[in-house]
């Protein structure tokens, strides 16, 4: 059950109180990460963990739908390597990184935490912007940015179940 609560209660979280983000808990996030399932189990993906306020806000300023990166304690960029993915595909890696991340931002809601996946791939300015920042090589993808922090309560989550999108048995 307590799983079950963590799924539907996630939600975007963009508004954060500005406090740290414990480092325990971000190594919590990123085993949460590593626990997800991959094509072949390869684990294609590598993790860039930002806590510095002046790499937030570079992030915040630069890439054009994370903001909230301003009072975030913390970002976990998922990074997917293609040559490690099943058959080197990087729809492989890509899928199995999104696994990952996924995982982050249920662990995150588990643990109190806000986060929100803020998109890298496949927006070529940003993945370049984000390379270049933080030293990523160019055989690497930095899927996302994950900004993480403590929730000023102002997200909620929503519901989105649609029974007309379920087809039994057949289409
Ligand atoms: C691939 C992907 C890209 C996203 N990119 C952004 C983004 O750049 N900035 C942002 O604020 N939210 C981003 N989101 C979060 C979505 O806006 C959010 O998941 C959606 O509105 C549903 O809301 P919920 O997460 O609260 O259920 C992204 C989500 C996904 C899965």
């Amino acid at each position: 059950m307590e799983a079950l609560e963590a799924i539907f209660n996630r939600k975007s979280v963009r508004h954060f109180t500005g406090e740290d983000v414990p480092m325990e808990k971000i190594e919590i996030l990123l085993r949460a990460g590593m626990s997800a399932p991959s094509a072949v189990n390869m684990q294609p993906w590598e993790f860039v963990v930002i806590t510095n306020k002046e790499t937030l806000l570079a992030m915040a300023d630069n890439l054009p739908y994370a903001k909230m990166l301003q009072n975030a304690g913390a970002c976990i960029v998922v990074c997917a390597i293609p040559a490690l993915a099943h058959r080197k595909l990087k729809d492989y890696a890509i899928i199995d990184c999104s696994c990952a991340s996924q995982n982050i931002l249920i662990a995150a809601e588990a643990l109190g935490l806000g986060a929100v996946w803020t998109a890298l791939y496949p927006n070529i300015d940003r993945i370049e912007f984000v390379r270049k920042q933080l030293g990523i090589p160019k055989d690497v993808i930095p899927l996302n940015a994950i900004a993480i922090g403590i929730p000023t309560g102002e997200d909620q989550p929503k519901d989105k179940f649609k029974p007309e999108k379920i087809h039994f048995e057949k289409w």
